[in-house]
């Protein structure tokens, strides 16, 4: 059975991630979500939201798992039994620190693979980082984001909003 893992923070998990995991599914027997935990790059949600949110919205899929790790991402393919990490890439810009990222895996466990999808050109310029500015300006998200997603963003930024004005 061919396994791969689809690792990412997810925070929150957009269209364009979707699209990547459709496509891997046509590749891969099994793919297992890897939701980091990346506490360094502050993310809007929990580990736990952010995980339960991707469970949410590919419930509809077949062969597909979803598991929150911490620590290294090969250790974690490796505890998936997994030897191939999926990683969507969308422009050029991508590619220095995605290159960086497969290299330093590849150093630390050579047995594992790591392979890029192109996104749809739908997606291109489609970040979560984008997406939350959007959210943040009150703009329209069907374009980017899963509708239980969308309410979840909205209902965070909103509790966000909240604490602030209480500051
Ligand atoms: O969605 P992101 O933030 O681009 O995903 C990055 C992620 C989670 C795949 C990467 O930061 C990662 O693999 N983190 C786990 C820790 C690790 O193994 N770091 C060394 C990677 S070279």
């Amino acid at each position: 059975m061919k396994k791969a893992v689809f690792p990412g923070s997810f925070d929150p998990i957009t269209n364009g991630h979707i699209d990547v995991i459709k496509r891997a599914l046509r590749l891969f027997d099994q793919i297992t979500i890897g939701v980091a935990r990346r506490q360094e790059k502050s993310p809007i949600f929990t580990l736990k939201e952010r995980e339960a949110l991707v469970k949410k919205v590919t419930a509809n899929l077949k062969r597909i798992q979803v598991k929150a790790f911490d620590g290294l991402l090969v250790d974690f393919v490796k505890q998936e039994k997994a030897c191939t990490i999926i990683r969507g890439l969308r422009t050029i810009s991508d590619f220095d620190y995605e290159f960086q990222m497969a290299l330093t895996n590849r150093k630390i466990a050579p047995e594992i693979e790591t392979i890029f999808l192109l996104a749809s050109e739908k997606y291109a310029y489609l970040s979560a980082s984008l997406a939350k500015e959007i959210a943040r300006m009150g703009g329209d998200l069907k374009e980017f984001l899963p509708e239980p997603v969308i309410v979840a963003v909205q209902k965070k930024l909103k509790k966000k909003k909240g604490m602030r004005s209480q500051e």
